[in-house]
């Protein structure tokens, strides 16, 4: 998501304007309704506010982890109609029933799209701001008639402490049919988990809105109380070979249904980004494009590094799996880097099969208790290729045709692994000690 503070008002605005005049004219042969006749307050009902049979009721709410999760938190979602006065509210969590008496409330931004079958949406997005770390808050979105549900979030510890985070690999395709399995699976494993975090390729055609549509489907209720943070694969960009150069940049719906962090490169916002969480350092890097500037700023981030641990996350694989593919640019740049700041542990996709390394160093298995980077890829979806042998002799662990997430348990001396298949069987576990 964009802030671009009242960039994006004169277009609501003017979209709020033209409602009010076709409903005061009686315009038009569309009519404005609501569900209930009121005479007083609109009731605060989800469903309450519709135009032209279309809710206002928010649609598509997400956390996203920001670079201070301690003390703020960011929420997006969308309306398929305009609505005036977006915003969120906060308050403290707590058991009793009018928790709600003193919440505050927060402007949201917007920013709208045209979708790829021409009707226009609007994403919204709030960052609350001044938390106290390690609370659970509750919060809403919406606006005055159109409100979603109260939801609770907890925010992260100020100070290094044990947390975990589930991993996915590419969804990308049966998104609702048969990633959905693998999302309440991993709920269901690690319901405390602190945030969500994917590698790229949620959806096979990242400019299709109805792809997006069985993304949040198939996760349900869960962003709304679990923070999730992405990086982007190359399905949220066009085929590379079917663009002129100028036009390869990513989809119009991929930072609207966000609100990642921008400290990345410039060009790169909300795809390229670090934040630190209770002593690892996340980096997210995007292997689609600006991979020279990525290098240079990775080496940057990781120069001033206060964390105990480090893992970064890119889609396209280091060491391949996949048949027919082997990206030695991404050797060349980011492994000296790796190795050069000991990264603990690389996160990837794409190759839709599983390989794990052994730790590795400039390319060379290492020993256990020598300092090296362990790689893995994942998938969570049902496309699988075969694994193919170009680095069999750095995988202690590979396979295909099988959906899996992982579980990663960080605590000061310990990374404890375990990837887990869509049935909840351990499929692959090590463990790194400092
Ligand atoms: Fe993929
Ligand atoms: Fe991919």
């Amino acid at each position: 998501m964009r802030f671009y503070p009242f960039r994006c008002w004169p277009k609501i605005g003017l979209l709020c304007l033209c409602l009010t005049l076709t409903i005061a004219c009686g315009g038009g042969e569309k009519t404005f309704t609501r569900s209930k006749s009121t005479s007083g307050p609109v009731p605060e009902s989800p469903h309450s506010l519709t135009f032209w049979g279309q809710t206002a009721t928010p649609q598509r709410i997400i956390l996203n982890l920001t670079t201070t999760p301690a003390t703020s938190q960011a929420v997006t979602w969308r309306t398929v109609v305009p609505v005036a006065h977006p915003q969120a509210q906060i308050a403290p969590a707590s058991g009793l029933s009018d928790f709600d008496k003193n919440a505050r409330s927060v402007a949201a931004d917007t920013e709208t799209v045209t979708l790829d079958d021409g009707r226009m949406v609007a994403h919204h997005a709030v960052v609350f701001d001044a938390l106290a770390p390690d609370t659970v808050y509750a919060y809403r979105v919406g606006a005055t008639g159109a409100w979603s549900e109260w939801n609770q979030f907890t925010t992260a510890s100020s100070k290094p402490a044990p947390f975990k985070f589930v991993t996915f690999g590419d969804p990308q395709e049966e998104v609702r049919s048969k990633c959905s399995r693998v999302f309440r699976a991993a709920y269901q494993h690690a319901p405390d988990a602190d945030f969500w975090h994917f590698v790229g390729d949620l959806v096979d055609n990242g400019d299709r809105d109805a792809e997006w549509a069985e993304l949040f489907d198939a996760f349900g209720w869960i962003p709304r109380t679990t923070p999730m943070i992405f990086l982007p694969g190359n399905h949220a960009y066009p085929n590379r070979r079917r663009v002129k150069p100028d036009a390869f940049r990513i989809f119009d719906l991929w930072r609207p249904h966000f609100t990642l962090p921008e400290n990345g490169p410039a060009g790169l916002e909300e795809t390229v980004y670090f934040l630190d969480y209770q002593g690892v350092r996340m980096v997210m890097l995007n292997g689609n494009e600006k991979l020279a500037e990525q290098a240079l700023w990775l080496d940057r981030i990781l120069s001033r590094n206060p964390q105990s641990w480090t893992i970064a996350a890119i889609h396209q694989p280091v060491y391949n799996t996949g048949k027919w593919r082997n990206r030695s640019t991404l050797q060349d740049l980011f492994v000296p880097i790796f190795d050069k700041y000991a990264v603990d542990l690389v996160l990837q996709g794409h190759d839709h099969t599983y390989s794990r390394t052994y730790k590795l160093r400039n390319g060379t298995r290492v020993g256990p208790d020598e300092s090296g980077t362990v790689y893995v890829i994942s998938v969570s979806g049902p496309k699988s290729y075969p694994v193919g042998p170009q680095h069999a002799a750095l995988m202690e662990k590979s396979g295909t045709g099988r959906q899996l997430f992982q579980v990663i348990r960080v605590s000061q001396r310990h990374l404890e692994y375990e990837a887990l298949d869509a049935a909840g069987t351990r499929y692959d576990a090590f463990v790194l000690k400092k």
